[in-house]
């Protein structure tokens, strides 16, 4: 059975497909295969995404139905990471509720943590069936600042963990939406370090 990952957050511009695939290609370097789903309609991966450069493998999913034949369809890999759509539809409840974990990207803006509620909404309803692991995961982080510090006063007052390791904001992670690559393929070793030691958080969780 593979274990499903959801990286959920209605908000755009948060670090979903970012972490997505700087994730996926971190677990599959640990030696585990990997499938991604896109979810969103605007395919910001299928742009990105060079086959022969590509660690895992990428399939689409359009509709609520789709994500829940995920668990079936995809059984055969080790992990599964779903990739959200900025907003939180049907589709975005089908993956939490499909998932082993969700993982909620957020930056240090207090607007786009205002934007998180939709889908915390969604995983509470959830645990009132079956619980499901969630965690917050701080992206786009600027060390020091003060909106930080406020960031991490909101996700406490929430009871949703977050992540101990945290994504900075680096050029590393624009550069390579350009050209299908990963970090893996800079030298940025912070930010691969970063990856790798979130990476390994996510196994822990999923273990
Ligand atoms: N850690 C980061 N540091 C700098 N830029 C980032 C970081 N994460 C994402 N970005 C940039 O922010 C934009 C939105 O990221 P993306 O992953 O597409 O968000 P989402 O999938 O949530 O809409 C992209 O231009 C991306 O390159
Ligand atoms: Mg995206």
């Amino acid at each position: 059975m593979a274990k499903i990952i959801a990286i959920l957050n209605g908000k755009g511009g948060v670090g979903k497909t970012t972490s997505t695939i700087n994730i996926a290609t971190a677990i599959q370097r640990k030696g585990f295969s990997v499938a991604v789903v896109d979810t969103d309609p605007q395919g910001s991966i299928s742009n990105w995404f060079d086959e022969e450069k590509c660690a895992f493998d990428l399939t689409e999913a359009a509709s609520e139905k789709e994500v829940y034949q995920v668990r079936k369809s995809l059984k055969s890999y080790d992990y599964v990471i779903i990739d959200g759509a900025a907003a939180i539809s049907a589709i975005s409840s089908a993956a939490v509720m499909v998932s082993d974990l969700v993982v909620i990207p957020v930056t240090p803006s207090p607007l786009d943590f205002a934007a998180c509620g939709a889908i915390l909404a969604v995983i509470e309803a959830r645990q009132d069936l079956q619980p499901v692991e969630a965690r917050f995961l701080i992206t786009k982080k600027i060390p020091h600042s003060k909106m930080l510090a406020v960031l991490k006063d909101s996700i406490e007052d929430t009871g949703v963990p977050a992540f101990r390791t945290s994504i900075s904001q680096r050029q590393a992670y624009v550069k390579v939406m350009l050209d299908g690559s990963t970090v893996f393929d800079t030298d940025d070793g912070a930010a691969k370090g970063e990856i790798d030691v979130l990476t390994n958080e996510i196994l822990e969780i999923t273990a």
